[in-house]
Parts: C-alpha cells; sequence; structure tokens
C-alpha cells in the first residue's frame, strides 16, 4: 500500500523522484503538450480522479500533498492553464471540499502538505474557504507568493 498521496500531480515539477514508488500520483487529467517555450509538459498520474470526490477509503496515507490549481482568470487554453490547470467561479467550495477530502484520507496523525500562490486569491480567503489554521507556513522566497504549510489530522 502507497503511503503518501499526491492529490493533483501536474507533471509532478517539486518531485525529486517522480517514480517514487511510495507515492501514489493522482490528478483530473492525462494528457500531455509542447509548450509555447518547446518544452514538453507530461500530466500522467497513476489515478485519474476528482479532489473533491476521491474513490478512496478513509484514513489511509501517512501524508498527503494537496497542490491545487490556484488561478481563476485563465484562457482555458494558455500554457498557464496547461500547466496548473484552472480553478472555476465556485472555488472556495473546490478548495473546502478537496482540503476535506485530503483530510479524510490521512490516517490520525497524518500530515497534509497545502501549497498555494497568492497570484490572484490571498491566503486569507483561502483559510477561510477551508475554516482551518496551518500549524505553521512558509514562503518559498522574500517576495514569493508561493506559501508552503502544514496540517496535521
Ligand atoms: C498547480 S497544478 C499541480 C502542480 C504539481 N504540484 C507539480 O509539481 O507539477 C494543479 C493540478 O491540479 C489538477 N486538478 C485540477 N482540478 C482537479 C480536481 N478536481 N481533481 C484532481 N486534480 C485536479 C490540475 O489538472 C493540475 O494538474
Amino acid at each position: 500500500m502507497k503511503k503518501i498521496l499526491d492529490a493533483c500531480c501536474g507533471s509532478k515539477m517539486f518531485w525529486f523522484d517522480k517514480s517514487n514508488p511510495d507515492v501514489l500520483f493522482a490528478d483530473n487529467r492525462r494528457e500531455n503538450h509542447i509548450l509555447c517555450d518547446g518544452r514538453y509538459l507530461e500530466v500522467n498520474p497513476d489515478v485519474i480522479m476528482d479532489f473533491t470526490d476521491m474513490p478512496i477509503d478513509d484514513e489511509v496515507f501517512n501524508l498527503v500533498v494537496f497542490d491545487p490549481p490556484h488561478l481563476i482568470k485563465l484562457g482555458k487554453n494558455s500554457w498557464m492553464a496547461k500547466k496548473y490547470g484552472v480553478l472555476p467561479d465556485n472555488w472556495p467550495r473546490i478548495i473546502h471540499d478537496g482540503f476535506n477530502e485530503c483530510m479524510r484520507v490521512l490516517k490520525p496523525d497524518g500530515i497534509l502538505i497545502f501549497k498555494w500562490n497568492e497570484h490572484q486569491v490571498s491566503i486569507k480567503d483561502v483559510l477561510k474557504a477551508i475554516n482551518k489554521q496551518p500549524l505553521f507556513g512558509h514562503r518559498s522566497g522574500r517576495q514569493s507568493k508561493t506559501i508552503w504549510m502544514a496540517f496535521m489530522k
């Protein structure tokens, strides 16, 4: 049984080992593209699933990683949309339900790592949507809009 879930792995950019056997890689799409700069983008998860309604039993994983799309205003065919996905207008509900599903499939005391980028939506609004506070968090760089947060079940 896998110990770690990446609930929306995309092209696995932040993974050092993109074939780590301990990880179940999930996303709601399987596709590949040549981006505008010529780079190849492959989204090839182990399972296709919707993070708001996971076909997974309760309390399975020790660690869950949740890096959902963070952009709302974006052309559906833009390279950013291909790389990161796009959130629908009802994004607070989607993020709320996705977060709750990540918590449900975690074992007691399991850890959820939640990554967000504040380019269009503030972290304050995201925490309001999930109605939870992280244990701690950190911005990737001094001026960065990317925040990594840790929660424990
Ligand atoms: C920010 S990207 C993830 C990037 C990834 N962490 C990486 O390192 O490359 C967000 C991903 O969430 C996926 N996604 C969007 N809505 C989803 C849903 N409802 N269920 C599962 N995956 C979803 C998108 O297809 C996209 O690949």
